[in-house]
């Protein structure tokens, strides 16, 4: 079986191993190095035990066999055998700047003028990261979803000296390993999904702040009501659809919207009785035990790929 190319993966934690099995299931060649060799060979057990796992459930993505899938996956002891020959490299590194900056910098000293330099940071802004660079123009952040393997968006977002190509090329990747990216045309604190994230999260915490809601209910709103929907539709696509169309949504709701929003406090600061309350209220149900909290993000990994089987069913029909 030949392999479609190479990916160098720089850092193999969690998200450094999602993304070697997205690669993989496409059919690359995936080459993951950390500065712990023991993190590699976790990772690599790791990877081995949910490609089986998610074979056994029918729930394997691409047409390879786990086990294909896993021949395509090495781990490498030596940073430059990892870049060596990759079309595409994706730092996984922790959320540090210094050190991505560090590892920026051996990048671009090993990097051919063809390869992706691609950073999955979750908000450090492409420019203090890629600026001054030799090769600023291949240099990209591509910044997943946790996880990675059943929620498909991936935010691209360049450096303003990145070329268009970069761009391009990445998202082709993306789309060609199965995931949905959106590209931002230039770079915003927070990119896109934190931003609009941190504003449900803003507006979550006054309505609790302000004891007009239970912390179990805020969550309810999402989850039983407005997440319905989100799954399918955006925000906006919700507008449209709730009235004759865009305008008419506008027309009707648009004053009552700025109404509204013109009661929206100042930004919270997350401490203090409100934060005990939430507290209280999310350990009653997953205490902040390690073995607490694995159970729980199983059990949500498992609606996630129901939900991904449910949306590529209905998709196909
Ligand atoms: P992690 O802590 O699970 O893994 C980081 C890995 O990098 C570790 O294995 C560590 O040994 C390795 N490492 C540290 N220094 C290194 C070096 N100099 N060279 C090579 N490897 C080195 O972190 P995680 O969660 O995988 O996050 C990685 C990046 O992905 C971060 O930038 C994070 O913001 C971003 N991200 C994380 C998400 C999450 O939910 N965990 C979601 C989306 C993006």
């Amino acid at each position: 079986m030949a392999a479609k190319g190479k990916v160098g993966i720089i850092g193999s934690g969690l998200i450094g191993r999602g993304w070697a099995m997205l690669f993989a299931a496409s059919g690359y060649e995936v080459c993951l190095f950390d500065i712990l060799p023991e993190q590699v060979s976790g990772a690599l057990d790791n990877i081995k035990m949910r490609l089986h796992d998610l074979q056994k459930a029918g729930l394997l993505r691409g047409s390879l066999t786990a086990d294909e899938q896993f021949g395509l996956i090495s781990g490498c002891s030596d940073f430059n055998a990892a870049c060596q020959g990759a079309l595409h490299i994706q730092e996984c590194v922790p959320e540090n700047l210094e050190l991505k900056r560090k590892i920026f910098s051996q990048l671009d000293a090993v990097a051919d003028d063809n390869v992706v330099l691609s950073s999955s940071t979750s908000c450090i802004l492409p420019s203090k990261i890629f600026t001054g660079l030799k090769h600023v123009k291949q240099c990209i952040v591509a910044h997943p979803v946790n996880p990675p393997y059943y929620v498909p968006l991936v935010e691209l977002i360049p450096h303003p000296e990145t070329d268009p190509s970069t761009m391009d090329r990445t998202r082709a990747l993306m789309v060609e390993i199965g995931q949905s990216p959106v590209s931002l045309k230039k770079e915003v604190d927070g990119f896109a999904l934190n931003r609009i994230q941190y504003a449900i999260i803003a507006e979550s915490w006054r309505l609790i702040q302000d004891g007009v809601m239970s912390p179990e209910d805020v969550d309810t709103v999402m989850s039983a009501g407005l997440g319905r929907r989100y799954a399918f539709i955006g925000p906006l696509e919700v507008m449209h659809l709730n009235a004759e169309g865009m305008k008419s949504y506008i027309e009707r709701y648009g004053e009552t919207m700025q109404r509204v929003l013109s009661t929206f406090g100042p930004i919270p600061d997350f401490s203090g009785p409100a934060l005990e309350q939430v507290d209280t209220a999310m350990t009653s149900r997953t205490p902040s035990t390690p073995e607490a909290l694995t159970e729980r993000r199983r059990w949500r990994d498992a609606r996630l790929t129901g939900l991904a089987r449910l949306q590529s069913d209905m998709d196909n029909s």
